[in-house]
């Protein structure tokens, strides 16, 4: 018997994590979509925003510790970090998804990776970040990037592309990768060089960095 579920077209499952982990393996970066559920990311987007106009947002650093500085000539995103302890229901829940794909890249890469570290970010229309490397000079812990898009119905034409220079030997070679929401980029943060070009509309991302013991 013909159930009414069964009409509806067929979703892609998720792609695994270990799935993520082999495309690492053998290129160091990889590009995920729909690795959460559209009313997940939905969710995600609206408590970004809520925070976000509430004016818990702060002008994005760059270096670390002491050294933190704002630069306007590398970066005008705004961020706010994320609390392991004072998560949402729905940002535990991607937690929990990243803490798959810890395992999974920790068992074929054996990397050691551990904590997780994340901030949202907004960029507002106009703003970027120019041509960097996730790693800080002299703490080399961050080790694996994993950027997940928040953004409903993101076109070519809105901008905000984020730039990977996937071939470190080609300094031409990039991929324009779209913020579109239940996308995830993951790359290893000493590797590749990337940016952020500016866009025509608001561009949320939840960005994370999972750290290797030293
Ligand atoms: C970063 C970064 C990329 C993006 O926060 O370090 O490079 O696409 N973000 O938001
Ligand atoms: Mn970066």
């Amino acid at each position: 018997m013909a159930c009414h579920a069964s009409s509806l077209p067929p979703e892609r499952p998720p792609e695994p994590a270990e799935q993520i982990a082999a495309t690492l393996a053998d290129q160091g970066w990889c590009v995920s979509d729909r690795v959460l559920a559209p009313l997940h990311i939905s969710q995600l987007r609206h408590e970004a925003r809520q925070r976000w106009q509430a004016g818990r947002f702060r002008r994005a650093g760059v270096g670390c510790g002491e050294d933190l500085q704002v630069r306007d000539e590398v970066r005008t995103d705004r961020i706010a970090w994320l609390d392991p302890n004072d998560l949402s229901a729905a940002q535990r829940l991607y937690w929990h998804q990243l803490e798959q794909l810890r395992l999974a890249v920790n068992r074929s890469l054996f990397l050691g990776l551990y904590a997780l570290e994340a901030h949202l970010a907004v960029y507002p229309p106009g703003t970027y970040y120019r041509k960097h490397l996730d790693q800080f000079r002299g703490i080399g812990e961050r080790t694996l990037s994993c950027i997940l898009y928040l953004n409903d119905a993101w076109q070519a034409q809105d901008g905000g592309a984020l730039r990977l220079y996937t071939d470190p030997n080609d300094p031409e070679q990039s991929e324009p990768i779209l913020p579109e929401g239940g996308r995830l980029v993951t790359f290893f943060s000493a590797r590749f060089l990337h940016e952020v070009e500016p866009a025509t509309r608001e561009r949320f991302s939840l960005t994370g960095w999972f750290k290797r013991r030293g």
